[in-house]
């Protein structure tokens, strides 16, 4: 049987770079399904369709393939064959992804290769609803969360170092509206797991995120 470690939690608790590093200490696979949501929010951006129409994103989800491939490189996603692993990193990305996430018949369409992939792969597997909806069977789910205040600092601290001018209350108020939608939405809601464990890593450094998990990890598979 395979090792499954769910972790989800609002954006900027730095999900991502965790688990990224407890997946690589661990010889898991990390599997960022965020991007899944992503590409096709991306999809319908090229495609001119309006991402918040469940009907008409519905639509056109028959003319879509989206693949994950994991090399050296970590996961790569592919949108209809091609890598688009770069191209989903856009705000406008993101936003569409936003929309695209709440609307069921998406959720539906990304479950068969998320679970398939948590089958055949020791995996940690980073999104919102991977311990409550997607693998509700793994041995392992946390919950990491941080104040509002503390994931926008970080997020403004990123940007900033990356070179953009951004305000700090105004990256507060998209976090704070990001966290509203993604918790209040009807289609699987971002909440804990019943029986997960919620890890607030708002006094943890990089390093010391990294070991917390990794010993929650160990705790609960011994
Ligand atoms: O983790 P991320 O920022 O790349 O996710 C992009 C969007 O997709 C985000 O608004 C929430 C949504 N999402 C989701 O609804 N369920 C997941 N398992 C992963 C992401």
């Amino acid at each position: 049987m395979t090792v499954n470690v769910a972790i989800d939690g609002p954006a900027g608790a730095g999900k991502s770079t965790v688990a990224k590093a407890v997946a690589a200490k661990l010889g898991y696979i990390y599997v960022d399904t965020g991007a899944l949501y992503r590409a096709v929010g991306l999809y319908a951006l090229n495609n001119g369709i309006p991402t918040d129409s469940a009907e008409l994103v519905g639509d056109c989800l028959k003319d879509i393939t989206v693949e994950l491939k994991f090399s050296e490189l970590g996961q790569q996603v592919y949108l209809n064959g091609e890598n688009v692993s770069s191209l989903i990193r856009t705000p406008e990305a993101s936003m569409a992804a936003s929309n695209v996430s709440a609307i069921p018949a998406v959720r539906a369409f990304l479950f068969d290769l998320q679970r398939n992939i948590a089958k055949e792969n020791n995996c940690i597997m980073d999104g919102r609803d991977i311990g409550t909806v997607v693998l509700p069977d793994a041995q392992v789910k946390i919950f990491l969360t941080a104040s509002p205040e503390t994931r926008a600092k970080r997020r403004y601290d990123e940007l900033i170092a990356k070179g953009a001018e951004v305000d700090y209350q105004d990256v507060l108020a998209d976090l704070i509206q990001r966290d509203y939608n993604d918790s209040h939405r009807e289609a699987a809601p971002l909440r804990p797991a019943d029986d997960g464990v919620i890890f607030d890593n708002g006094d943890y450094d990089f390093d010391a995120s990294v070991a917390k998990v990794i010993e929650i990890i160990e705790e609960k598979i011994k």
